[in-house]
């Protein structure tokens, strides 16, 4: 069915706001996903069509509601345990080579944690390789752009559907398990969490840190942003990483050719050089 003037300028509107914000360009076919994650928004402001609530959009006055946009059409999908290798990599091979023996301090950033489930799958294992116990002492930054994720990663409790991937063992250790109102719900115990911090942050947007980082994970985000941004985005995330630091990428993105700075050990896996 052909689309009326209001209807295209309605969806350009929200793919440019989108894309201004985050560098995800949501391609045309995408206006079924765009009704359906901002058709709840509009019924719960009280607007009767699509074109009143982006009208209300234009006006400009409704910061709070334009982030919501930006929130509620970047894609949050993540796992317990995503790309595990990854994982495995980290702390067999990658801190081992970097740190000292003498257990102490270092940091990891997940870069776009969306609600939490990689940093807190790092945790996991930093607890077991590189046990608090014995003197080391881990930190892990977590960081967003979208509220709404940031909000359930904070949070840390998850539907038991969402464990499948998370060994038994791990469940009893790392998480407490729900009761009554709570049952079918696991919470991260705060062991965990304590060493986790979430914060909001657009990876487009200057980094302020004042340290750098042992490794960075920048999965499955990059592959939303035209190849002008990923070539910016490396830059940042090189400057923030320490001599011989690591950066993991997605699966299925790559940095070919993108950065000198860069050595690939195997694919989505970089070491600074
Ligand atoms: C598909 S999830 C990836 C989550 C996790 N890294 C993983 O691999 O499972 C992508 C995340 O990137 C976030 N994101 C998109 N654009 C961003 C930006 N400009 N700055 C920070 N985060 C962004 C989204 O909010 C979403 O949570």
């Amino acid at each position: 069915m052909a689309r009326t003037d209001n209807e295209s300028s309605d969806y350009d509107l929200i793919v440019s706001l989108v894309h201004e914000r985050s560098r995800i360009r949501l391609h045309d076919g995408k206006q079924a996903l765009i009704r359906a994650r901002l058709g709840k928004r509009m019924r719960a402001l009280g607007f009767a069509t699509f074109h009143e609530y982006c009208q209300h959009l234009r006006a400009g006055a409704d910061e709070q509601e334009r982030i919501r946009v930006v929130d509620a059409l970047t894609t949050n999908f993540t796992s317990f345990l995503r790309e595990q290798d990854h994982f495995e990599f980290l702390v067999q091979k990658a801190l081992p080579s970097i740190l000292p023996t003498r257990p102490g301090p270092f940091r990891i950033w997940s870069a776009a944690c969306a609600t939490g489930e990689e940093p807190y799958t790092m945790a996991f294992y930093l607890a077991d390789w590189f046990p608090p116990a014995a003197g080391w002492d881990w930190q892990i930054l977590a960081t967003d752009i979208s509220t709404r994720a940031l909000e359930t990663a904070a949070a840390g409790i998850y539907p038991e559907s969402r464990l499948t991937a998370v060994p038994k063992e791990w469940q009893r250790r790392y998480f407490q398990m729900g009761r009554g109102d709570w049952a079918g719900q696991y919470r991260i115990k705060q062991s965990i969490s304590q060493r986790v911090e979430f914060r909001g942050l657009n990876l487009l947007d200057h980094q302020p840190f004042t340290h750098s980082f042992e490794v960075i994970f920048c999965r499955n985000v990059m592959i939303y942003f035209d190849r002008a941004t990923q070539s910016q985005l490396l830059r940042q995330l090189r400057a923030h990483l320490l001599p011989k630091g690591f950066l993991f990428t997605g699966h299925s993105e790559s940095l070919n050719g993108m950065s000198s700075a860069l050595r690939c050990l195997q694919p989505s896996i970089y070491q600074s050089t």
